[in-house]
């Protein structure tokens, strides 16, 4: 039987000002997806949104009927040192079908035209981000590799699992920290086989969000040991 998102085709293109309508929506669904999975998110109005529509910072994806299906924005760190693909919500009737990848390939070509001096980062629970990063080349790294800018780290405040972020001097959480290094010498043993690692199979993924959070929620509850262990 053929499935209905068969009969579906999307447009994935730079927003303008002319997606502004879109901007609640958009806002609502991001915030509705963090309750849901339970984490905490750097909270977007939607003028924020509208912001980055207006100066061509966000893609959007449309069906072919105008009916908006997703959305990711880019953020610059440290006077542009540092570039974030932020913001990465598809609406739930469209997940699964590939969608998340497009934007972020979309996204990602747009942040190296705008920024091609900056490393790209992001910072994710999520195993389909990622896996999809993994795929653009991006691979694990600590979090004194990111950005040092207050107002990024500020965003992290909203989040569930902040007290985690400070009792680990922000050099660790939750969330998996990934970077694009535009300059990064590619043939270098160590990161070769950490990406062939991390570019497998989504299960790999799956599996090392559930350790990452079994350690860091046990490490939380006995404070004395919280210092120990990096992973
Ligand atoms: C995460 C999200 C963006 C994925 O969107 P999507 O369009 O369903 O993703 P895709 O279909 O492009 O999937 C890409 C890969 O991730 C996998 N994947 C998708 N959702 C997944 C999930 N919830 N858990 C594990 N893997 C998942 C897919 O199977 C696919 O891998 P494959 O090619 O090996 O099969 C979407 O579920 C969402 O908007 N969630 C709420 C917001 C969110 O979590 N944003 C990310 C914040 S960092």
């Amino acid at each position: 039987m053929q499935s209905i998102m068969e009969d579906i085709s999307f447009k994935i293109i730079v927003a303008d000002s002319s997606h502004k309508q879109f901007s609640s929506i958009i806002a609502d669904e991001m915030e509705n997806s963090a309750k849901a999975r339970g984490t905490g998110i750097a909270k977007r109005s939607p003028a924020y949104l509208e912001t980055k529509m207006e100066e061509g910072k966000a893609v959007i994806a449309l069906t072919t009927e105008g009916v908006w299906a997703g959305f990711c924005y880019i953020e610059a760190w440290g006077h542009g040192k540092f570039v974030a693909n932020s913001g990465l919500i598809v609406s739930p009737e469209f997940r699964k079908y590939g969608l998340a990848r497009k934007i972020k390939r979309e996204i990602f070509k747009l942040s190296r035209t705008k920024y091609p001096e900056s490393k790209i980062f992001g910072l994710t629970t999520g195993a389909a981000v990622m896996k999809i990063n993994s795929e653009l080349g991006y691979i694990p790294v600590s979090y004194s590799d990111l950005t040092d800018d207050e107002e990024f780290w500020k965003g992290c405040r909203s989040c569930v699992n902040y007290e985690i972020l400070m009792a680990k001097n922000r050099q660790n959480c939750l969330c998996t920290a990934m970077l694009y290094d535009p300059n990064a010498k590619r043939n270098h043993t160590e990161e070769l086989a950490l990406r062939d690692d991390f570019k497998k199979e989504i299960k790999l993924f799956d599996r090392w969000v559930r350790l990452k959070k079994y350690v860091m929620l046990k490490l939380n509850k006995s404070k004395d040991s919280i210092t120990s262990i990096f992973l």
